[in-house]
């Protein structure tokens, strides 16, 4: 161990040292992913902004290459900041980037590789062209908000589109362009989706996924058995939502099904700290990946102590789930390449007012999967029709306060005699003619160094506890906590800082802290094994 780095993850993302964001323009290419992000070459804070560069053949194991985009030309001077790939006709990348002009301007530009031959793709040219899209006074545009272009797609018409997040007043914009060579781009009158009182919207993302398997579709994919997904990163709020809807191809425009929420209060890939988010078709084995990034709860002196910022969490399979109305997410299975030292626990009730150690595994580094099976619902707690704010009851409701139903579920990283713990759980309630099911992460006991955010995170997950076992899985990595509650359908990722439950001093720990008892199904813990990354 590295006992001047106990927060340093042994599997997640990260370059040797230094400040980064967004995950930018990842993509598959003959066979090799690459991964691009914001970095700061020189500094632990945001600033000076290029495009790093690592690639894989695992998604687990990461070499790093040069910088593939730095500032060096008026377009991109003052920074190089965030953007997608495209796969062009004749298996051509090319990446679209915001570039920061000399009159900090917000532009896009282009650059595609300079030789494709090299499995690496390592150096990349940009276009003479460049800036390809920029503000005018003619169209309107903040040049302080018009920014992170998408993967384009095609249309049934030949040309490509894509979309740039933007606002007007405090109306998020999601401004679409079109073009016939890639080059010469024209911005269509109507931005592809609007929606009030959300602010500015970085990052935005938009791709299909089927409505009948999980299997990904690339995204210029249309027609019957495809809905859209639409998600923007809220500068606001640091919080990113999404929409599930269709794409109306003759009008050119996005619109909401009714019922997905259309706002900050949305649906959100993760409910915890997740960020800058980006998907992109892996044509290799027929996926949609989702990257994102995870930043620090420290403070900027403990990570200038540290030496780095930021992190990328594990690629994760997105699809859309059975009843059309939320996504799944689970961690890309080759992550699992990675486990050893499995350890089961036979099955077993877990009594309220109970905990067992999971012992025999690096509790670290490692994977834990649980599944609860309830029986019994009476003790279950009534909800209060005003609690529509799952972080808040999550806030309210820590670990440590009792219940009927819950809370249930993991102590991890901990250290021997509880000072130290994150919490990850779940509560069951009774709401309208139906249980509603409550997941918590909760920090507020993570460390005993309070100059860490130790904000509790929460989300509801819509599972039916009469009729299916209720699964939890954490992936937990030194100062990574991120979880998967029902099988994908909520995610919480969080970041702690522990200071006693560090190396071998942590412990894992399955716990009941309800007046119910509740019957562990199925345990399986695994150690993790270090990853080859940068
Ligand atoms: C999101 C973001 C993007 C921008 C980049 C700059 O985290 O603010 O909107 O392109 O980071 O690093």
């Amino acid at each position: 161990f590295d006992n001047n780095q106990p927060y340093r993850t042994s599997y997640h993302f990260q370059p040797p040292k230094n400040w980064i964001n967004d995950p930018n323009g990842p993509m598959i290419y003959k066979g090799i992913y690459h991964l691009f992000y914001q970095y700061n070459p020189i500094g632990v804070v945001w600033g000076n902004i290029v495009w790093a560069h690592s690639t894989s053949t695992d998604l687990v194991n990461w070499i790093p290459h040069e910088h593939a985009i730095y500032p060096s030309h008026p377009a991109d001077i003052n920074g190089c900041w965030s953007g997608s790939t495209t796969i062009l006709p004749g298996d051509k990348p090319a990446i679209l980037y915001t570039g920061i002009d000399p009159q900090n301007q917000q532009v896009q530009n282009l650059a595609v590789p300079k030789n494709l031959s090299d499995p690496y793709l390592r150096e990349w040219v940009k276009s003479p062209k460049n800036p390809l899209m920029a503000p005018t006074p003619m169209n309107e545009i903040n040049a302080s908000s018009f920014r992170d272009p998408t993967t384009a797609w095609m249309g049934p018409d030949g040309r490509w589109r894509l979309i740039i997040g933007s606002k007007r007043n405090q109306r998020g914009l999601a401004i679409l362009y079109r073009s016939k060579d890639f080059i010469k781009w024209t911005k269509a009158q109507h931005p592809l989706h609007s929606a009030k009182n959300t602010g500015m919207w970085e990052c935005p993302d938009f791709f299909p996924v089927s409505t009948d398997t999980p299997i990904g579709v690339e995204t210029s994919v249309m027609g019957p058995n495809i809905k859209h997904v639409l998600k923007s990163s809220l500068d606001n709020t640091k919080h990113e939502y999404y929409t599930i809807g269709t794409y109306n191809l003759v009008k050119d425009r996005y619109t909401p099904d009714k019922g997905s929420v259309d706002s900050d209060a949305g649906l959100r890939y993760d409910y915890g700290k997740f960020y800058a988010s980006k998907t992109f078709f892996d044509s290799s084995k027929n996926r949609r990946i989702l990257w994102g990034w995870i930043n620090e709860s420290s403070s900027v002196a403990d990570d200038v102590k540290k030496g780095w910022s930021g992190i990328q969490a594990i690629p994760r399979t997105i699809w859309l789930d059975k009843s059309g109305k939320q996504l799944l997410q689970w961690p890309i299975f080759e992550i699992e390449q990675l486990r050893t030292k499995r350890v089961d626990s036979p099955t077993k009730v877990l009594k309220g007012g109970s905990m067992v150690e999971i012992s025999g595994v690096t509790a670290a580094q490692a994977d834990v999967e649980v599944s609860f099976g309830i029986k019994a619902f009476e003790k279950a707690e009534m909800l209060d029709p005003s609690w529509t704010n799952p972080q808040m009851i999550c806030s309210q409701k820590s670990a440590s306060v009792k219940g009927g139903l819950g809370p249930f579920g993991f102590l991890v990283l901990a250290s021997k005699g509880l000072q130290e713990y994150t919490a990850v759980f779940f509560r069951i309630f009774k709401g309208q003619g139906k249980y509603v099911v409550l997941m918590c992460s909760d920090q507020s006991r993570s460390s005993l160094n309070n100059d860490n955010d130790k904000t509790t995170y929460g989300a509801f997950v819509d599972v039916d506890p009469t009729k299916e076992e209720l699964s939890l899985k954490t992936l937990i990595d030194h100062s990574i906590v991120e979880s998967f509650g029902g099988m994908g359908k909520a995610c919480i990722t969080a970041r702690v800082y522990p200071t006693l439950a560090i190396h071998d001093e942590t412990h894992l720990y399955v716990f009941n802290n309800g007046t119910e008892s509740i019957k562990i199904s199925r345990l399986s813990a695994w150690s993790m094994k270090k990853a080859q990354i940068n």
